[in-house]
């Protein structure tokens, strides 16, 4: 005897809306078959692919199959996948409203399948979820609505004629039931509110495939997938910001033990949370994060106009990675930011990796320009995502017709088609010197590619580079070396944040002295802004890495400080200097400072004061000093301190060179992270302010440590 389900055997009181509201009773379920005999019953076998009986797990070292109920279930695996074989049901009369059924293996419709047959012809058939290597020898729940053929006498075949890959197919637990195990549901209409609200799952569930259509058009615009409960861990959003009056539809197959959480999911002004949105006890007070869900990469940097425009990787649906959408923020200073309705969607082409934005005056593209210019964003569609099958990683534009509010596809994409392996994240600019448009592209292995293009639709390859270190996530940009614009240096850039310096023609890059390393701890993925005025290169990175850190807040990672770069040094030594950017000074509120100040081992700590909160330190130290280790502990025991017998700084690898026998550092506290610029390096990491509740303390251990100056600054909220 299989262990009894009480969901599936009895009888079920259930709630039904027909107009009025009518309370009726569902009949029993009636069991056809749960396949846990010694063999197949009255069910007939032919060929070698289902064996003698039903399997009580995976055969033929098949991979470990799971999902079926109590111990057995038909398994075409018998002889492997080229084995082939059917097994037909007696005839039986349709009873009830839904046939429900658990289905794995392969999606091979017609080949390795199980079909409903009236008067000898297929009336509906379903399969497994596998079509390519990997996959999951898991069952799962479909249904049947046959509603139309009430007291019809049918049979079900479960069908092998497959050979190779995923070729066989898995069933179990086939059930008549008056309520279906997984339900088509549609939601449908006109956007008169802010958002759709979703109750979901933190990191896991079980996810339902949402699609998402307007306008009542057949090819949905999104697709996620959405971890639903009713014991939501936090409520989530599709943010309808740009879709008012417009007819909007989510259609989904909901499993039954979802059907209540999807109730839930409603067009509302609000969302449960909203009142508390960015006084969450973990929300970083001047860092950008998202107000719902998952955030990776800074994707399209650009300035226009004023404005700072941040669009990011972003899963809305979770705290963790998925369903990549392009979330959407401005700000007028880098600091203070409104995030918008996401601007790039996951749809038919696959999700929406990483890439960069770009500003393009009418006439020097292929592009669709309204007016003068127009907010271009080069992204790479992840087509092995795609819903669909087949599709590739390729390389995609999409043009805002309204100065960067909304963003239509490239009707030309891909304008790269795949090349190689992963590639990914495009990072597009206007080289004035060769007058073309140039994309820095990560390939595959250790290679980045260098691709021209007249009109941003005709693309060739012009080059092959490496960052030693490093993959993903290209930057290219020129800067003038020492301030000096007559002597012009280009930058290549990778995701870990190192870097080569050297010349770029418009078509090939020369490194001039080895790879550096501008990044240390949790920062990743950076990129810098595009169409900055005053030749600044602004740059913002992603704070990845967040441990347990986040764990029970509604979102998840926060971008780095904007920084601003610079290259500082001669010949070889030509290297990037990084600064935060100076509008970070309009977050200082109070400020306590020392100047020529020596600290004794044993002196008092000054800075007792500071437990918590928001602040940065801003010092420059002597790197001779006496001491074995000198700088500063913030909070419990988050080292920023020299060493200077290995001429070391804590937290970054090898040897930290001082400026001109200084140690100059800027250390800011906020929320649950921690940044430290040390003589133009930059490293995060992600901290827990409340643990221990040690105040920041002034180190000088075993010796004498002199400051030309220290100040600290107290720091505001910018949602204050
Ligand atoms: C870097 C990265 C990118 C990719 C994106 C996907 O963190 O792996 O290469 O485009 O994340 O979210």
């Amino acid at each position: 005897m299989k262990p009894v389900n009480f969901s599936n055997h009895l009888a079920r009181l259930l709630l039904c809306y027909v107009g009025a509201t009518v309370i009726s009773t569902a009949a029993e379920d009636m069991i056809l078959t749960d396949f846990e005999g010694g063999n197949f019953g009255d069910w007939k076998v032919e060929g070698e692919a289902f064996g003698d009986g039903p399997a009580k797990g995976g055969v033929n070292g098949q991979m470990e199959v799971s999902g079926f109920f109590g111990t057995g279930f038909a398994n075409s695996y018998h002889g492997g996948d080229d084995a082939i074989g059917t097994l037909t049901s007696p005839e039986f009369k349709v009873a009830r409203k839904y046939l429900n059924f658990l289905i794995g293996g392969g999606k091979h419709t017609g080949e390795a399948c199980m079909n409903l047959l009236l008067d000898g012809k297929v009336i509906r058939t379903a399969t497994g979820p596998n079509d390519k290597p990997g996959g999951s020898e898991r069952l799962a729940w479909a249904s049947w609505d046959l509603s139309e053929l009430m007291g019809k006498a049918v049979t079900l075949e479960i069908v092998d004629g497959r050979k190779g890959g995923w070729g066989h197919v898995t069933v179990d637990h086939i059930v008549q039931s008056d309520v279906a195990e997984v339900a088509d549901e549609v939601l449908e209409f006109t956007v008169d509110k802010r958002y759709l609200v979703w109750p979901v799952k933190a990191n896991s569930g079980d996810k339902v495939r949402v699609f998402m259509t307007l306008d009542g058009s057949e090819e949905p615009f999104c697709f996620s997938d959405i971890a639903l409960t009713d014991q939501p861990d936090f409520w989530t959003f599709t943010d309808l910001e740009h879709f008012q009056g417009r007819k909007f539809t989510v259609k989904a197959k909901v499993p039954r033990a979802l059907a209540a959480a999807w109730k839930q999911v409603q067009p509302s002004d609000t969302y449960p949370g909203e009142q508390e949105l960015y006084q969450e006890p973990l929300r970083p007070q001047y860092h950008f994060t998202s107000r719902r869900g998952w955030l990776n990469d800074p994707n399209g940097l650009v300035y226009q106009n004023g404005v700072w425009h941040l669009f990011y990787q972003h899963n809305p649906y979770s705290h963790a990675w998925d369903n990549m959408h392009w979330g959407h923020a401005t700000s007028p200073d880098l600091l203070r930011w409104t995030e918008h309705a996401v601007a790039l969607f996951p749809d038919a082409e696959g999700t929406m990796y990483s890439g960069s934005g770009f500003v393009v005056p009418a006439g020097k593209s292929g592009l669709p320009v309204k007016g003068e210019t127009a907010l271009v964003l080069a992204y790479t569609a992840e087509g092995t995502r795609s819903y669909l099958r087949g599709r590739k990683t390729e390389q995609g534009l999409a043009v805002s017709p309204d100065g960067g509010k909304t963003f239509a596809k490239f009707p030309g994409n891909p304008v790269l088609p795949h090349i190689a392996g992963e590639n990914r994240d495009p990072k597009v600019l206007w080289h004035e010197a060769t007058r073309r448009w140039v994309m820095a592209l990560y390939l595959d292995g250790p290679d980045y590619g260098i691709f021209t293009s007249p009109d941003l639709v005709e693309w060739k390859r012009t080059d092959t580079y490496q960052i030693p270190g490093d993959t993903e996530c290209p930057d290219l940009f020129p800067l003038a070396v020492n301030g000096d614009t007559d002597n012009v240096r280009w930058v290549v850039w990778g995701a870990n944040g190192m870097y080569r310096v050297g010349s770029f023609d418009g078509e090939k890059f020369s490194g001039e002295g080895g790879v550096r390393r501008h990044y240390f701890g949790a920062a990743y993925a950076g990129q810098s802004y595009d169409n900055v005025p005053d030749g600044r290169r602004v740059h913002i990175g992603w704070m990845r890495d967040g441990g347990a850190g986040l764990a029970g807040a509604p979102f998840n990672l926060q971008m780095t400080l904007p920084m601003d770069f610079t290259l500082r040094g001669e010949g070889d030594g030509i290297r990037l200097h990084a600064e935060p950017s100076a509008e970070t000074a309009s977050l200082r509120v109070k400020t306590r400072e020392w100047k020529d100040w020596v600290m004794q081992p044993g002196d008092a700590n000054p800075l007792e004061d500071f437990k918590d909160g928001l602040f940065e330190i801003e010092a420059v130290m002597d790197a001779g000093t006496t001491a074995k280790e000198a700088g500063f502990r913030i909070f419990d025991d988050h080292a920023a301190t020299w060493r200077p017998d290995g001429q070391t700084f804590s937290g970054t690898e090898g040897a930290q060179p001082p400026l001109d026998g200084k140690i100059h550092l800027r250390i800011f506290v906020d929320t649950v992270s921690m940044e430290v610029f040390v003589n133009g390096t930059y490293q995060a990491r992600y901290i827990r302010q409340a643990e221990g509740k040690l105040p920041i303390r002034v180190v000088a251990d075993g010796g004498e440590v002199k400051f030309d100056s220290l100040k600290v600054h107290t720091l505001k909220s910018v949602w204050k």
